[in-house]
């Protein structure tokens, strides 16, 4: 295979954390770094691929000399998905987008009364599942963060989103997950466990899923 065989592909990276507001100074958000959608972003573009990042909250330096656009919430980032969603060939979505969002956004900061309060969510859109409904020629690169029955809830996620790979880390375990500089992750496709990586640098993670894709889409034209 080519040293640059994503070369003319436009692959697009959503990395870190949604943040979904609750009044002007308080949030819900997660301990998404950044760290693991960057580094397949600079995988990507290590091997030829024209690539843009679409960033939540995050905690690293995001890489120099790609294109990157900032967003807060889960429907922002499916806002900022979807406008490149007819020209993208691979998406990755490696961002840990929060489920729900506080139903109302207070306008100034909340009081403190009662000894409990209670805080209404609703539902945000699955921007995976929603574009995995409306995929035409994109490779779709969905991820899942678990603390049990891995394989269960990753191949249930890859068939409901409709994705082509899978991949798939235990949180709970040491040096895998969110903010480590190390990920142990399993990548999964449609038949199944397809490939199972030990523990490696968050860098070399993103480099095998990476060329797995590129493996899987050489030859694949829009
Ligand atoms: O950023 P780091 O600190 O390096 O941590 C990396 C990571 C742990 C965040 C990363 O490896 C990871 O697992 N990302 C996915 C986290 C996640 O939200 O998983 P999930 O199982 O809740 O979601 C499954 C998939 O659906 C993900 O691709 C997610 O981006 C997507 N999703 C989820 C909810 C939603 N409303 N819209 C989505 O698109």
């Amino acid at each position: 295979m080519s040293k640059k065989p994503l070369a003319g592909k436009k692959v697009v990276v959503t990395a870190g954390g949604t943040l979904e507001r609750i009044d002007p100074v308080r949030f819900i958000s997660n301990d998404s770094s950044g760290k693991m959608g960057f580094a397949v972003a600079r995988a990507a573009q290590q091997l030829g691929a024209e690539v843009t990042i679409i960033a939540g909250s995050t905690q690293v330096q995001p890489p120099s000399g790609i294109k990157i656009t900032s967003v807060e919430s889960a429907s922002e980032m499916f806002e900022a998905v979807n406008a490149l969603w007819e020209a993208t060939d691979i998406l990755v979505k490696a961002a840990a987008v929060a489920d729900y969002r506080p139903k109302e956004r207070a306008m100034h900061k909340m009081k403190k009364s009662g000894d409990t309060m209670t805080l209404e969510l609703v539902k945000n859109i699955d921007i995976l599942e929603t574009l995995g409904r409306n995929k035409t020629s994109q490779f779709l690169i969905g991820f899942a963060a678990e603390t049990n029955e891995l394989e269960t809830y990753a191949m249930d996620k890859l068939r409901r989103k409709n994705c082509d790979l899978l991949v798939a880390n235990d949180v709970t375990m040491e040096g895998a997950g969110f903010s480590s500089d190390t990920n142990v992750v399993n990548i999964y496709d449609t038949n199944g466990l397809a490939v199972s990586l030990p523990k490696l640098s968050k860098e070399e993670v993103g480099l095998r899923i990476m060329e797995l894709v590129a493996e899987r889409t050489v030859g694949l034209s829009r």
